[in-house]
């Protein structure tokens, strides 16, 4: 884990931003790291999640506070937590952005396209700039999709765990068929450092803190 300056080089209008900073600061798809400025009032520090590869640094997936403009100095500590990994032997591919903007799992197609696998992304959002190889269906096809991959990412904020849970639940071979691996996206204001306990879930019969044993879970583990 590093503590060092990016800069913010371009916003764009979907509230994400383009980061230029060392090559060690950049978080794998799933990591994250926190992110404040110097002028900043906010107590705070931010979470930013990597979405793509840009010169020098990445794009992060929005949304960017939006007093983060071309130009300003963010002070940037991780990259932090545990992101995805996809199984060297996985050839089919569903990335479930089960109830926001698949931003946050768009840096694991291009590790999926590397290993020849194919990809279908689960999204009711629009999306731009897709290989043309990437198939795109709504989340209610998440059930079939399941059946069909042999490894899924999925992207859910706390509020819906319980929801696709459930879902994963009504498809009983789901389970046994597919390795599967869940971001929760939450707030993570202290990342770990002063224990704030704000980013606890349950996880099985336990409390975790996503900050630290997460954001990125198996998915049996919520089961
Ligand atoms: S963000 Fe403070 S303990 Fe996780």
């Amino acid at each position: 884990m590093k503590l060092e300056n990016g800069i913010v080089k371009e916003t764009f209008l979907d509230g994400s931003i383009r980061v230029e900073c060392p090559r060690e600061l950049i978080p794998a798809p799933g990591q994250y790291l926190l992110a404040h400025t110097n002028a900043s009032d906010e107590p705070l520090a931010d979470p930013v999640f990597f979405s793509r590869s840009a010169p020098n640094g990445f794009l992060t997936a929005p949304p960017a506070p939006n007093a983060w403009m071309p130009g300003t100095t963010l002070n940037l500590r991780g990259p932090l937590g545990h992101g995805f990994t996809i199984p060297v032997a996985a050839r089919k591919i569903a990335l479930i952005a089960f109830d926001d903007s698949p931003a946050r799992l768009h840096g694991l197609i291009f590790l999926a396209l590397k290993q020849n696998a194919e990809v279908v992304l689960l999204c009711d959002s629009q999306v731009n700039d897709l290989p043309e190889v990437v198939e795109v269906q709504p989340v209610k096809a998440m059930q079939d999709v399941l059946l069909w991959a042999d490894y899924a990412a999925v992207d859910v904020s706390r509020g819906e765990v319980n929801q696709l849970r459930e879902k994963v639940l009504e498809q009983r071979q789901v389970r046994a068929r597919c390795e599967a691996q869940v971001l929760i996206c939450t707030q993570m204001p202290c990342g770990a450092l002063a224990e704030c306990g704000i980013c606890a879930v349950t996880i099985g019969r336990h409390w975790k803190m996503a900050c630290k044993d997460g954001p990125v879970f198996d998915l049996n583990e919520l089961l």
